[in-house]
This record gives C-alpha cells, sequence and structure tokens, in this order.
C-alpha cells in the first residue's frame, strides 16, 4: 500500500503511521522525524530545518520535496510505503505525483483524520517523546510508568519545542492555510477518505483499517 496520513498537528498522525505501518509491514516515513534527526545530528538538512520547525512554521519546498524523493528512492519503500506529514501543501502533492510517476508508482488512498483544534491542544501541550527510540506518549492519555522514562526502552522524554501553545497555535493556522486545501485535492483524485480521529488510539486505528480496507 502507498498511502499518505493528512490532518492537523496532534491528529494523532504520527501515532497511527507507527501501528499501521508495522502491520502492513511498510515503512512509515515521517518528514517531521526525519528532519528532527537531522536536527539532532547537526546535519546540515537540520541547520536548514530547525528554525522553521521552532517557529512552526513549513521548511521550504525544495528542501523538503529532495528529501522525500531520496527516501522514496530506498529499497525498503519499492513495496510500500505510510507517509506522515507529507505532502503539506498542494505543490508538494504535486511533486509526489511527480516522484512517484518517475519510479512508475501511484498512490493508493490519502487518509484523513479529523479532530477538532481543542482537542489538538490538548494533546500536543501533553505529548512527550523519547530522545532515545522516539516513541510518543501523553502525560495524561497514554502516561508513562514512571514520570519522564519511556515506557517502551527507558530512554528520557522530553518535550518538543514546537508544542508550547503558542507554536501550537501557529502551526494550527499553517494547517489552516496551506495544507486543509490537500482535502480537496485528493478528492478531486478520487483517493481521499476520511475518519474521525477521537476516542481511543485503538478505536482510531480500527476505522482507519476499514477505511483503507483493500486499498492497496
Ligand atoms: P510533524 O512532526 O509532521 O508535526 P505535525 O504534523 O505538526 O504533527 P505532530 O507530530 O505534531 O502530530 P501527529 O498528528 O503526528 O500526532 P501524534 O501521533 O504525535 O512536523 C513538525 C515540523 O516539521 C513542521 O512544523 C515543519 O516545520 C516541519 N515539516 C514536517 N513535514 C514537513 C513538510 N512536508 N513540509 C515542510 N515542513 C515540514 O499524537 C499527538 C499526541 O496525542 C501524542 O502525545 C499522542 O500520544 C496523543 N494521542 C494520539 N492519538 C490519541 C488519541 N486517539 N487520544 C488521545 N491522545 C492521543
Amino acid at each position: 500500500m502507498r498511502a499518505v496520513l493528512v490532518g492537523p498537528p496532534g491528529a494523532g498522525k504520527g501515532t497511527q503511521a507507527q501501528i499501521l505501518a508495522s502491520e502492513l509491514s511498510i515503512p512509515k516515513v515521517s518528514t517531521g522525524d526525519i528532519f528532527r534527526a537531522n536536527v539532532s545530528g547537526g546535519t546540515e538538512l537540520g541547520k536548514q530545518a530547525k528554525a522553521y520547525m521552532d517557529r512552526g512554521d513549513l521548511v521550504p519546498d525544495e528542501v523538503t520535496n529532495a528529501m522525500v524523493r531520496d527516501r522514496l528512492a530506498q529499497e525498503d519503500a519499492q513495496g510500500g510505503f505510510l507517509l506522515d506529514g507529507f505532502p503539506r501543501n498542494v505543490a508538494q502533492a504535486e511533486t509526489l505525483n511527480k516522484i512517484l510517476g518517475d519510479l512508475d508508482e501511484r498512490l493508493d488512498a490519502v487518509l484523513e483524520l479529523r479532530v477538532d483544534e481543542e482537542e489538538v491542544v490538548k494533546r500536543l501541550s501533553g505529548r512527550r517523546s523519547c530522545r532515545n527510540c522516539g516513541h510518543v506518549q501523553h502525560v495524561d492519555f497514554d502516561p508513562p510508568a514512571t514520570a519522564g522514562v519511556c515506557d517502551a526502552c527507558g530512554g528520557e522524554l522530553f518535550q518538543r519545542e514546537d508544542d508550547k501553545e503558542e507554536t501550537i497555535r501557529h502551526r494550527l493556522e499553517v494547517y489552516r492555510e496551506q495544507t486543509a486545501p490537500l482535502v480537496q485535492f485528493y478528492e478531486n483524485e478520487g483517493i481521499l477518505l476520511t475518519i474521525e480521529a477521537v476516542g481511543s488510539v485503538a478505536d482510531v486505528t480500527a476505522r482507519a483499517k476499514a477505511a483503507l480496507g483493500n486499498r492497496s
């Protein structure tokens, strides 16, 4: 399956992509995770991306598109992938069609996770991510057994720089202006599936699986 998860920050794209990709045995390709790994590693790409990310703005398309083109050309993505966080605007969606066309591939589905903005603010302000393995938890909705310690690997949990309330509000504005138009774009392409992303993580996964059904 070649699919994209789209939805506002905090909709649960990363959480669901992790579960679905593992069940489908395909890679989860998260542009946010790739950027954050580059920022931590101090690479040139990380240096280019950091200021945009800290403000909650999109990293410029030329940087992001080149990174995705390289990632999708890798061996493990040839049998399918789940994209989380890309595309983020119509220009990136058009580039993705071109990248896939060059590989003689096309998208099977775009899954929109719908959730209201106040829920997003609650989810993101309580999110904690593991510095070691990237596992994501929540102080109230998925609390770690020991405060500040990752349940998956025992690593240190930290709060993302862009998960401060003011930055979350700005990311939501960016979503409304630049990313939300993708819903109509993919509706027009006939591959849009929409689910409500509220309720437990397991409930959302069940809805996602039912919607994706036999799209591969
Ligand atoms: P990115 O990392 O993609 O951030 P985002 O889209 O804002 O999404 P998030 O990771 O914040 O949320 P999510 O939907 O994955 O939610 P999660 O599963 O973690 O991008 C970060 C930055 O990188 C961007 O601002 C930009 O600068 C740059 N960037 C990335 N891609 C780019 C692109 N294509 N172009 C340009 N720039 C780009 O869940 C959130 C919390 O909620 C967690 O704590 C989780 O435990 C909890 N949770 C999940 N599901 C539920 C549930 N059902 N009930 C209760 N809690 C839940």
